[in-house]
């Protein structure tokens, strides 16, 4: 109504205004029409009376003028006649002529308009007609005409044009009230409909609605679009949650079913002494994912690898997780033992791991596993169409394992959102040159919508490879690679762990775990600690930490004895002949170093070659004065993550090697070079010797940025990219869809038979 009023409020002082500058204005020329007629009237009336009065004034018959002038006044609008002729100083005339007409000034009344007076009568109109006869002139007459009824019908006049203004006024005030009233419900309507999802357009014919649907998806889409550009600008600003994922999933990806495959599974079942326990495996990957899918619920796929996993799976192979308060399913997957040994030990790990990381392993490329590979790949690609409810799931397919999937998925469900994450580094263009399959691995990537690494340097490195390698446009500006006509966005998304740590619920304060880990390890409770968790593998510079610890007590002794290193090293990967050779040499190393430095109250280093449960691994966290992260190459590193996670007190130091992703994102801690012993042992002395208030301001810090770029960042960045990918897939490519479909599909087989016989070539 407020909208209406403003409106019409204006509309009718315009009306008012202009009423009040048309009424004097049709007065005024009503009044002269009047006025014109009637001096039209005048001039023929004389031409009427010319004849008799001529005659009559020929014969001087006054009382015959009279008679003839009453008779012309029985007209009720003429009101007066007169008569002048040579020596009249008044006109002869009816009773009714005005005295002040004189024979000597009729000029001024033979005007064609006449001459307007006002009377005790009213208004009237003199006119003058000169009176000709053949030979000379014979006077003129006076018409005296009632002006009265003009004036009354200028009245008249002003009231119809009032009465007309306020009509008019009150007819499109009326009008603009219900149409603006409608509309407004309308598009109200309409506009909340589409907000729930309904539509704005709710037809009431079948043909009608066919007509509308497709232009109320599009307003929808726009508007949803423009709802989730607005949400992304502002995604930086929020607070990240397993709520805030449920929200994207729920929001942006309108409850998409979410699909995680990995090599790994979350936790394995395992026989021991006949009993059927759970562990949850030492892994980045499962640590970050893991709080994702509590978050999001859905299906993870992963091999089933431990002793008893398949004792306590369903008949469709499903496992509700996390045992404890199931909020998600996985679903096992099984690989023979030569699939195994040829997909995940051999191709996997001895050829794309070395390959991946500079950590100066030479890679194996093994045709049979190749093959394994491909079998696996493919096993993991049709439990993911077994799964999918419907034909657009969002799927995360997890790391090197899986490099393939991503393709056969694809082939299988073109309109699904596939976002591959790979874990570790991806090397330059020429290290990865080295890979017989690098083709092929490429294309299975190129299968993704959106393919994530830990940094914008790998990142760099993956669209390298591919424009070195393959016939794709690389666009550097969006960092998007077309290939086989289909987009795949690389992105980087620096992955990260849970805030706050779910082990911190159930953890003790820190002095009690200090005195606590300290008495498990028999330590004095005054010496000093350090700690590294890792798997025993050789990219994590285990060798490289201890010598740097070894040197670090070579050069400041008054710390022999005072101080230990525990490592916890989580046995990994160890059939393969590189895995076991390096968890032989770092037993050893470690055996001589504790003999160089023999004390009684404590060993140097103490090596810890088991697993260890996360709320373990927590308490040791919290015990120490330093943790210690020497990979030589890592995609990011999650322990550093976790060890600042865990320091709820804001005490103590971080040793970083300069070459993990997680450097770049924590300068506050004391970045090394692993290879550089000397300089790790300085940086061993400043973390021990570090005052309490240097510690918490780094300290501070780092945890400022974990909380903020947490797990569910990490994720939720991902789910909206998928969502804003999704959008677009639908909204631009729907008209298309078939057309580009058939294309793509035979530009996949041609591709696909392309590659077999490239394959064949180097066989
Ligand atoms: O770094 C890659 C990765 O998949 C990590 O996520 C994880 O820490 C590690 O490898 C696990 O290795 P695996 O599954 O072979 O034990």
């Amino acid at each position: 109504m407020k909208l209406s009023l403003r409106f019409i409020i204006p509309l009718l002082l315009v009306l008012a205004l202009l009423a009040s500058a048309a009424m004097p204005l049709v007065d005024r020329l009503t009044f002269r029409w009047f006025v014109k007629d009637l001096d039209l009237r005048a001039s023929l009336i004389a031409n009427t009376v010319h004849e008799p009065i001529g005659r009559l004034a020929a014969e001087n018959d006054v009382a015959g003028l009279h008679a003839l002038f009453s008779r012309i006044t029985q007209d009720e609008r003429l009101y007066a006649v007169g008569y002048c002729t040579t020596g009249f100083a008044q006109p002869e005339g009816t009773p009714t002529l005005p005295t002040g007409i004189r024979c000597d000034s009729l000029g001024r009344y033979l005007r064609p308009s006449g001459h307007v007076v006002v009377d005790s009568h009213g208004p009237l109109l003199i006119s003058a007609r000169p009176l000709h006869s053949p030979a000379d002139s014979m006077g003129a007459i006076v018409l005296v005409q009632d002006l009265s009824f003009a004036a009354r019908r200028s009245e008249e006049t002003k009231r119809y044009l009032f009465y007309f203004f306020v009509g008019l006024g009150a007819l499109i005030s009326v009008i603009t009230v219900v149409v603006a009233q409608l509309s407004w419900r309308g598009w109200v309507q309409g506009i909340r409909a589409l907000m729930r999802g309904e539509g704005l357009l709710r037809p009431t014919g079948r043909t009608a609605g066919s007509e509308l649907q497709p232009i109320a998806d599009d307003l929808r889409t726009l508007i949803r679009d423009l709802e989730s550009e607005h949400r992304l600008r502002d995604g930086d600003q929020l607070a990240w949650t397993p709520e805030t994922l449920r929200e994207i999933l729920e929001r942006e990806l309108r409850g998409a079913q979410v699909i995680v495959v990995s090599n790994r599974e979350p936790f394995i079942h395992v026989r021991e002494e006949g009993r059927i326990s759970i562990q949850r495996p030492a892994s980045g990957l499962v640590t970050a994912v893991e709080p994702i899918m509590r978050a999001c619920s859905g299906t993870w796929i992963a091999h089933g690898s431990g002793s008893a996993d398949r004792d306590v799976v369903d008949a469709s192979d499903h496992v509700a997780a996390p045992v404890e308060e199931p909020g998600y399913r996985l679903r096992r997957l099984w690989l023979s033992k030569e699939e195994e040994a040829g997909y995940y030990y051999g191709f996997a790990n001895e050829g794309l791991w070395p390959l991946c990381h500079i950590a100066h392993v030479r890679p194996i490329f093994r045709t049979s596993d190749w093959r394994r590979y491909e079998q696996a790949n493919q096993k993991f690609a049709d439990a993911v169409i077994e799964e999918a409810r419907c034909d657009d799931p969002v799927v995360l397919v997890q790391d090197y394992h899986l490099a393939l999937v991503p393709r056969m998925i694809r082939e299988r469900l073109p309109a699904a959102t596939i976002i591959t994450f790979w874990h570790i580094p991806w090397p330059n263009p020429e290290a990865f040159a080295i890979c017989p399959q690098r083709e092929e691995l490429l294309d299975g990537l190129l299968g993704s919508s959106i393919l994530g690494f830990h940094t914008q340097f790998h990142c760099n490195n993956f669209v390298d490879t591919v424009d070195r390698q393959l016939e794709a446009r690389v666009d550097r500006e969006t960092f998007g690679v077309s290939y086989r006509g289909e987009r795949t966005l690389v992105k980087r998304y620096p992955i990260s762990v849970e805030w706050p740590p779910s082990a911190a619920a159930s953890s003790h304060p820190v002095d009690a775990c200090r005195d606590l880990v300290r008495a498990q390890l028999n330590l004095p409770p005054d010496q000093a600690l350090g700690v590294g968790v890792d798997r025993l593998d050789y990219t994590k510079g285990l060798e490289e930490r201890f010598h740097a610890v070894e040197r670090f007590l070579e050069q400041y002794p008054e710390w022999i004895g005072r101080f230990t290193f525990v490592q916890i090293a989580a046995p990994t990967r160890s059939r393969i002949e590189q895995y076991q050779s390096y968890e032989h040499r770092v037993r050893t190393l470690v055996a001589r170093i504790n003999d160089r430095f023999p004390d009684r109250r404590a060993p140097a280093i103490i090596l810890l070659a088991s697993h260890h449960d996360a709320h373990e691994i927590f308490e040791y966290y919290r015990a120490a004065e330093l943790c210690f992260v020497s990979s030589l190459h890592d995609g990011m590193n999650l322990v550093a993550k976790e060890f600042v996670a865990a320091r709820d007190d804001d005490a103590g130091v971080l040793l970083l090697s300069q070459f993990t992703g997680a450097a770049r994102e924590l300068p506050e801690a004391l970045i090394v070079n692993p290879y550089d012993a000397d300089q790790c042992a300085a940086a061993l002395d400043a973390a021990l010797t570090m005052p309490i208030r240097l510690q918490r301001a780094r300290m501070r810090l780092m945890r400022g940025l974990i909380h903020e770029f947490n797990v569910y960042r990490w994720a939720g960045r991902m789910l909206l990219d998928a969502a804003t990918v999704r959008r677009r897939g639908r909204f631009v490519g729907r008209p298309l869809g078939s057309i580009k479909h058939t294309r793509f599909t035979d530009d996949r087989r041609i591709a696909s038979e392309e590659r077999q016989a490239a394959i064949q070539r180097r066989l």
